[in-house]
Order: C-alpha cells, then structure tokens, then sequence
C-alpha cells in the first residue's frame, strides 16, 4: 500500500469533513488535551442545515459557539465529564451528563447506543503509514475500531508521539484535516499552606515502592510536590500530570518497584502543560493504554502498594463523597475515582484516598458535612471509602461503624465547624 497516496485521497478540509455530519447522528469527539479544535470550531457553520446533533465529549476545554444557547435544538454535547464552559452551558440547556465509570464509558456507549462518526485528533503519519493518537487513549481508539464509526482524524503537528497501545493506521481512517494548532495547557496550581500540610499528611500514607495514581484537580497535583524525598515510586494513573515529571526528573519515580509495567509510567491520558507534552514525546519510560485497561480495578488491584489519591467537594460524616456536584449543580464527573479507589483497595498493602481542603470558600463553608444537600450525587459511595484527608489529619473509615466514622470525620473537620457537626450529628441521630 502506498501510504502518501493513501493519504491524500483521504485529506479534506475541515469544512468537507464537517459536512459528512448529518441531523440527528452522534459525533463522538476525542477528549480534554486531545480534542479536535478545528472541526469543533466548524460546526457552527452548520447550524441552519442540522438539527438534534449529539456530540459525545468527555471533558471538553474549549469554549465553542456551537454549544451557545441559541443553537439549543441543533447541538446537544452529551458528556462523560463536564468541562468548564459546560458548567454555564448547562444553565441553557445544551449540555446533559452520561453517568459512568471511566473505565466502562467508551465500552457501554458502544453497546447501548448508535454512534455515528469518531474526530480524533494525532500526529503526522509516519513513513509506515501510523499515526499516534497522542494525549489521549481513554475511548478514543475503541471508537476507530468501531465498524460502524466514520473517523476522521485531525492532524496537529504540535501534538507528541506518544508510545503504547496508541497506533492507528491510515487504513482505518475515513478522512483527514489538517490544523496545527497550539495545545491546550492547563498550568497546575501551586500548592497553599492548606494544600501543603494535607501533602505532607497523605506522603506520610505513601511508602517507598508504592505505585500511585493522582487524580484530577488542584490537590492531587500539589501533592506530587510533597513527595520528593520518597523512593521508588512507580505510576499507575488515568492522567499523566506536570508533577509526575518533575517526580521522575528527580529520580522519584523509577518504576522499578512496579507489579505492572515495570520500569514504565502508565497512564491513559495526558493534561498538563508544554512541559508534561515534550516529556511524553517518544518517551519509552511513559505507556499509554486504553481506559479500559488502565483504569479496570482488576487491573489496577494487581499492583502492589497501589496508593490512589483522588479529591471531592464534600464529604458527609459516614464517608459519602460527591466529587462531580453539589448539590443539583453538576461541576464535573466521577472520571475514575471509584475505578482507582476500588482498585487501589483490591491492592497489597494498597490504599484509597480522598484529600480535599476542610473548608472551601475562604473558609466560609466546610467541607466535611453531617448531611448531604438535597439533590446531591454521591461519586463515592460509603461502603467503597477507605481514607478521607484534609490539613487536619487522616481519618481511616474502612470497616469501621456509623459512630466510628462520625468522630473521624469531625476531627480532621476545620475547627470553626466541629461543635456544629457535632451537635446536627446528634440530632440526626448519626450513631
Ligand atoms: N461547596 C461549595 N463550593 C465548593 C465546595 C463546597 N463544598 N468545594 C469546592 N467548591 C467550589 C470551589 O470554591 C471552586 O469554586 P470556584 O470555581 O468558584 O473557585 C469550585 O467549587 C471547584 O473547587 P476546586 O477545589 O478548585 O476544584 P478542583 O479543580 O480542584 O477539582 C474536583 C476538584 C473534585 C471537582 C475534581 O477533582 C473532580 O472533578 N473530581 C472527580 C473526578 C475524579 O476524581 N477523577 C479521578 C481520576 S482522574
């Protein structure tokens, strides 16, 4: 097969590729860092020919016009994972959740739904005639695959050749387009006094030769800051992170202790910024594999010492967690939090952690609640919880009772709520 050739015939422009979209079909997108901007952009443009269009996302970046509340009717984004411009599109009525596990999203839309087209993004073909699909592998490749499915990929010569299960061949693409374009970035935030002493508490849970996920959000990330006098950590996560580079550029992260993929980060998508990019960049040290693999808690429970550490909004005193809401206001996803805290359980010597700050709002509301709010969303439930951690210490609630876990929670509480936690404890009858 000449694969050039192959090529061109199958290059278009973005207009062409965003005219195959007809009413009523399902377009499925590639996620986060990997979403494909330039057919995004487009579909605006076709706003007056197509009605009741579904695109299937998982934590979109950018902010497109096609999701304005104008175009209600014409485009519904049907997402895995709220990203930041949904949280306001969802008001007029353009964004609706899919409840998942990650781990399962991309397998169960296949089986339960109609999905018509894949836009993916990759890099440059290779002489062989591959691409990679790059920042992300958690659904992305399951949908090539797909028979139904008609891919395009959006080919970006910023992206970075990224190594493992991420391979697809021209044969199985329908079309390309061309659009090289700056990735997104999102800077990781640097870590407070809170973030800090919470860090130091959930290092001193981390033993020298754990594997560790970190999940998303600001914690997760300051937290890789106050690991770096351990030893002979390997990562076994869902998204690689800027603070894992700095981790294995200091020779904190070796892998070398790891069950799984020794000597290798594993991982199934990446967001971060240029720094993480160009690190990943035929990285042989860096594994990228599908959702279904990195995040299955099978998988994950096998290797030993596996420390997951996830974050959440709010935490009620029997170990209920609600990471995605609060409340009737959908903020994000469950992602893989219940994949990598059930995992991480399965685990030797392996732990489940959620860390998050005890009061949010400059300390105008706590965290840690006696009662979830009506219309809350448990992410977490409270049979699966192992360790919640704020800046005030650990509270370990696996196996332990109703009135075990209400003292825990109420002493790593802030403060200036525990007497109020415990007086709607007792009235709730919380024993
Ligand atoms: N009540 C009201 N508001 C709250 C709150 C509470 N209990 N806790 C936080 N908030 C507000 C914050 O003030 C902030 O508001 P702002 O945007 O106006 O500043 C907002 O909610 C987000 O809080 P923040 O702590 O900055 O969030 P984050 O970016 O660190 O993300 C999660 C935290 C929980 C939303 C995120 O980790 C998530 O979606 N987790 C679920 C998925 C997951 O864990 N996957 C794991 C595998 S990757």
């Amino acid at each position: 097969m000449n694969v050039n050739k192959k090529y061109q015939e199958k290059l278009v422009t973005i207009p062409e590729a965003v005219s195959k979209v007809k009413s009523n079909q399902k377009v499925v997108i590639a996620m986060a860092a990997s979403e494909p901007q330039g057919l995004l952009h487009e579909l605006e443009n076709r706003s007056d020919e197509l009605e009741n269009v579904n695109i299937v996302s998982c934590l979109m970046m950018g902010d497109y016009n096609f999701l304005k509340p104008e175009m209600k009717g014409t485009f519904l984004n049907e997402t895995w994972f709220y990203g930041p411009a949904d949280r306001e599109n969802h008001k007029h009525g353009n964004v609706t959740y899919i409840p998942n596990n990650l781990h399962e999203a991309g397998m169960k839309k296949l089986e339960n739904d109609n999905l018509n087209i894949f836009w993916g993004t990759a890099t440059p073909m290779d002489e062989n005639g591959y691409f990679s699909l790059s920042l992300g592998l958690t659904y992305e490749k399951m949908m090539v695959e797909n028979k139904n499915t008609m891919v395009v990929l959006e080919i970006n010569e910023n992206l970075p050749w990224t190594l493992g299960d991420t391979q697809v061949h021209i044969s199985q693409v329908d079309h390309i387009v061309e659009n090289t374009v700056p990735l997104i970035e999102v800077p990781p935030i640097e870590p407070g006094e809170e973030e800090k002493k919470i860090g130091e508490y959930v290092a001193e849970m981390i033993e020298d030769g754990s594997t560790l996920q970190l999940g998303i959000g600001g914690i997760p990330n300051a937290i890789a800051h106050s690991l770096r006098n351990k030893k002979d950590l390997g990562i076994h996560t869902e998204m690689f992170t800027d603070g894992m580079v700095e981790l294995f550029k200091e020779g904190v992260i070796t892998n070398q202790k790891k069950t799984l993929w020794k000597g290798k980060m594993v991982g199934t998508f990446a967001m971060g910024t240029k720094k993480l990019y160009d690190f990943i960049d035929t990285n042989l040290a860096v594994e990228f594999q599908q959702g279904n693999v990195t995040n299955d808690p099978y998988i994950i429970g096998q290797n030993h010492k596996m420390v997951s550490v996830n974050t959440a909004l709010q935490v009620d005193l029997t170990g209920q967690v609600c990471s995605e809401a609060i409340a009737n206001k959908h903020y994000s996803g469950t992602g893989g939090q219940v994949d990598t805290h059930r995992g991480a359980q399965r685990s030797e010597g392996g732990k489940g952690i959620i860390a998050l700050r005890s009061s949010a709002k400059n300390g105008e509301i706590s965290t840690i609640v006696a009662e979830l709010p009506a219309g809350s969303k448990i992410t977490l439930g409270r049979n699966d919880i192992d360790y919640v951690v704020t800046e005030y210490g650990a509270a370990h609630l696996k196996g332990k009772s109703i009135r075990e876990r209400v003292d825990a929670m109420i002493g790593i509480a802030h403060p200036d709520f525990r007497d109020e936690l415990r007086e709607k404890a007792d009235k709730l009858k919380l024993w």
